[in-house]
């Protein structure tokens, strides 16, 4: 919306949020999410034609094109529980519009929904609406984190979906004040919501993928980024996305893929679920299995070792941790009742504890000395990796490739382990340093 707002100053863009407190970071300079360039985005147009209000009913009366960007989570209960997604917030959206609106709005799918949310949205504004006739299109976003403000001045593609011509030009012309034309794609309604959730499956398949070849290369002196290379220089395939780790993350791919899982459960289509639901599967797999692979090689006990973890983040250039790798093998190590140092310059303290408990099920009715076991800095790396036996990258962090390692080698118990769950150390260098080296997807060398 900030972004909408930069490019088109002749539209007033307010964004509502039933959430006090965000609404009020919102109007402040210290913005409550970390994304590249945000900060210069927002404050070159608020004030100006973007406004953060927690004042729903009036903002929606007042606009033209309404966009429902709320969370989809996952189901923790009920029918679907643990697969499908909950639209519990797009429907109260629906309702509010439709109790609240007496002149026709565009609605427009923001968030990714599960496919044929835009009839039940429909449905919805019809009957229990003051008989006005709205329309529903489908905008899926497809920004990445921490390349969010570039993806969206310069996307790949638009992608509307909606029946009614009229109300999709007016949504084309909005993107159409900075986004080429030919760039800007309209499909159906359910093409458009299909495509998010296929367009995911697909990217986290090829980290998967190559994920599982990781295992495979370990076992074989196959080293990973070569075959990575090798393979992601045909044409046909791409080298995007073909980067192995410790697993994907954030709060999208999981979700995204599960919520295909289950489409296609719904629709008896149980072979092409269980097709997808491998993409997932191999990614837990491979998380398990470099949690592991710590243990073992510190000669299988970590209980009562200090573990400095590079990264919390679920990526680099964000501070969001939603379902990210790190929270998963503190997880694996805290059950060994190893202790935790985390290094990451972007994640609140706050923010760690509540991933571990909301995603992991770790607090301190599991772990009663949680706190102690498991501390976070934001400020300084080297006090984290002092006294520590084992670094483990987790987040690909550029800092991370020019920290003092000759000074970290001095601060650590021997033998001072290496754990890179991203692949980006000069892992010879390290070696000539003193440290064990491990990577992903690599023979060990000694
Ligand atoms: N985060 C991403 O990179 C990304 C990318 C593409 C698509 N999406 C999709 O966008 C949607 C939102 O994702 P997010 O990461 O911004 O989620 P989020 O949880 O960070 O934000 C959702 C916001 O909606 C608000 N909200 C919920 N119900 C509301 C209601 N009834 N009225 C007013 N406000 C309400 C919440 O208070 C919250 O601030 C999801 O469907 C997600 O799958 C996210």
């Amino acid at each position: 919306m900030a972004v909408i707002a930069q490019k088109c100053p002749h539209i007033k863009v307010t964004v509502v949020d039933m959430n006090a407190k965000l609404i009020a970071a919102w109007n402040t300079n210290s913005l409550p999410i970390y994304e590249p360039k945000l900060d210069e985005v927002v404050f070159e147009a608020r004030g100006r034609n973007l406004f953060f209000s927690t004042d729903i009913d009036a903002n929606l009366i007042a606009a033209d094109i309404i966009f429902v960007c709320v969370n989809t989570p996952t189901k923790t209960h009920g029918i679907g529980a643990g697969s499908a997604s909950n639209i519990k917030n797009v429907e109260a959206c629906a309702r509010n519009i439709a109790r609240v609106c007496t002149t026709p709005k565009i609605i427009v799918e923001k968030s990714t929904v599960p496919v044929k949310t835009g009839e039940a949205i429909a449905r919805i504004v019809a009957s229990c609406g003051n008989g006005v006739a709205h329309s529903v299109l489908n905008n899926p976003e497809f920004l990445a984190e921490g390349t969010a403000i570039d993806d969206l001045w310069a996307p790949s593609r638009v992608l509307i979906g909606g029946s009614n011509d009229a109300a999709v030009e007016k949504l084309v012309s909005v993107y159409a004040n900075w986004v080429p034309r030919e760039r800007i794609i309209t499909t159906n309604l359910w093409s458009s919501e299909l495509s998010k959730l296929v367009a995911n499956a697909v990217l986290a398949q090829r980290i998967s993928s190559i994920n599982s070849i990781s295992a495979l290369c370990e076992a074989t002196h196959a080293d990973v980024d070569e075959v990575a290379r090798a393979v992601g220089m045909d044409y046909r395939i791409g080298k995007y996305f073909l980067k192995s780790s410790v697993g994907f993350g954030g709060s999208c791919f999981k979700k995204d893929i599960l919520n295909l899982v289950y489409l296609c459960q719904s629709y008896g289509l149980h072979e092409v679920a269980e097709y997808w639901n491998q993409v997932v599967k191999i990614n837990d797999y491979q998380m398990k299995r470099f949690a592991n692979n710590m243990i073992k090689n510190m000669f299988n006990t970590i209980t009562g070792k200090k573990i400095c973890l590079l990264g919390f983040a679920f990526k680099k250039d964000t501070g969001d941790v939603r379902e990210t790798a790190a929270a998963y093998v503190a997880k694996y190590l805290l059950e060994e009742r190893a202790s935790i140092a985390v290094y990451d310059a972007k994640v609140s303290a706050d923010s760690m504890f509540e991933e571990l408990k909301y995603t992991n099920g770790v607090d301190e009715t599991t772990i009663p000395e949680l706190k102690k076991l498991i501390t976070i800095s934001n400020t300084d790396v080297y006090a984290a990796a002092t006294g520590a036996h084992a670094l483990a990258v987790m987040t690909e962090w550029d800092e991370f490739k020019t920290l003092d390692y000759e000074r970290i080698f001095g601060l650590m118990v021997k033998p001072a382990f290496i754990f890179d769950g991203r692949n980006i150390l000069d892992h010879a260098k390290l070696r000539k340093i003193g440290f064990e080296v491990h990577a992903i997807g690599k023979v060990f060398e000694a």
